[in-house]
């Protein structure tokens, strides 16, 4: 049985070649500790990481590349600039859309004395820049927003929100989790103050990488302390970026693979993967709108959404339907909450979840036809069996 990966939203699988082999390749020959040596195998991990901030920063239109701190993944990222920008007493602005990764920080960020408004979305999961001025209050420093929920698939008019905040002067986290390398995006241009994003997702690369962007007027405290191989006489991290937010050695094997990435990417154009995952995931959605004992949840136009469809048999659970999809008929999706509840909540699924399809990169038409395929006929038996 041919294995079809269609979780690309959880992790990205297969990664290009080029990231295997940059891998393999870092970790038997080159090997050294970024900043921490004058010998070559030192020097060579710190240009690796610094020609790897400086292709981030082109991708994504940050800026300038030394703003980019480079993290484990998003959930790190979006913990750093949460637990370093606000302070007991301030409020933040944040939606029902949000992954776990900003729900989890800011509730332990809420029993230290800071307040949260949550936002509401439509039904297929969209938001609006005037339900975020609606939450604003005067004390409000911060509005915190996903770019791409990653349910339902919908995407946050991530612009809108920056241009209204920003009148308020109130500034944006954005979680980019889903985003970064699917959309064509730039940072700057969008307004956004801070960008978190994870490496092993849409940037194609391996676990344990990512990375936040953080805007020319944003100040953050560190999340944690230690080495930089900079200012080490002082027991003071240094004040410039990336040093004072990138203590510890970092996962330079990781970023050689994300580094491999972000240049794949960048060779093909990110216009070229939206517009091949957008074509997929519509071909899918209109099957699956066709089969009857379905509901599919996201929403209907492709311009809406990344190529994220989530959907439900009526009379068969997500997780029962996953198993049977992995089972009989070879195709990996995901059941269950995909870690945001409350989305979850928003579209009535909060008991069982959802069972979520999403194609990536090397997704094909043969790979989408094949999974509405198997839902067909998944309920072809159901509805004979409620009939028998
Ligand atoms: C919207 C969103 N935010 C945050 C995360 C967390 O990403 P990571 O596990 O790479 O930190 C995910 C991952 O599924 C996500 O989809």
């Amino acid at each position: 049985m041919r294995e079809i990966y269609l979780d690309n939203a959880a992790t990205t699988f297969p990664k290009p070649e080029e990231v295997y082999r940059a891998i393999d390749r870092w970790m038997r020959t080159q090997g050294g500790s970024p900043g921490r040596g004058l010998y070559r195998r030192a020097v060579d991990a710190e240009e690796m990481v610094s020609d790897t901030r400086e292709r981030l920063a082109a991708l994504l239109g940050a800026g300038d590349p030394t703003r980019i701190v480079l993290t484990q993944n998003s959930t790190e990222a979006l913990n750093m600039a949460l637990k370093g920008y606000l302070r007991p007493g301030d409020h933040v602005v944040s939606t029902v859309l949000e992954h776990n990764a900003v729900v989890r920080p800011l509730w332990a960020l809420e029993k230290r004395g800071v307040r949260v408004t949550t936002v509401e979305s439509s039904a297929e999961g969209e938001l609006s820049a005037d339900d975020v001025v609606r939450a604003l209050r005067p004390e409000t420093r911060l509005v915190v927003c996903v770019h791409g929920n990653n349910v339902l698939g919908s995407i946050t008019p991530i612009g809108e929100i920056t241009r209204v905040a920003h009148e308020h002067g109130v500034a944006v986290l954005c979680d980019g989790s889903q985003t970064a390398g699917t959309l064509p995006l730039n940072v700057r241009e969008l307004g956004i103050d801070l960008f978190a994003f994870t490496g092993h997702k849409g940037l194609l690369g391996p676990t344990g990488t990512g990375g936040l962007v953080v805007g020319p007027r944003i100040e953050l405290e560190p999340l944690k302390e230690g080495g930089t191989g900079s200012l080490s006489e002082s027991p003071e991290p240094p004040d410039w970026l990336p040093d004072r937010l990138e203590p510890g050695t970092p996962n330079t094997f990781g970023i050689a693979g994300l580094r491999a990435g972000v240049i794949w990417l960048a060779e093909r154009g990110i216009e070229w993967v939206r517009a091949h995952e957008a074509a997929l995931s519509q071909r899918l959605l209109e099957r699956l709108l066709e089969i009857r004992g379905v509901t599919v949840y996201s929403p209907r136009t492709a311009d809406r959404r990344l190529g994220v469809v989530s959907l439900n048999f009526d009379h068969l659970s997500p997780t029962d339907a996953c198993g049977i999809l992995t089972n009989k008929f070879g195709i990996d999706v995901r059941c269950g909450l995909h870690c945001s509840p409350l989305t979850h909540r928003r579209i009535g699924t909060e008991g069982t979840g959802t069972l979520r399809m999403s194609v990536g990169v090397f997704t094909t038409e043969a790979d989408v036809d094949a999974a509405a395929d198997a839902v067909q006929k998944i309920s072809n038996l159901l509805y004979r069996r409620s009939v028998a």
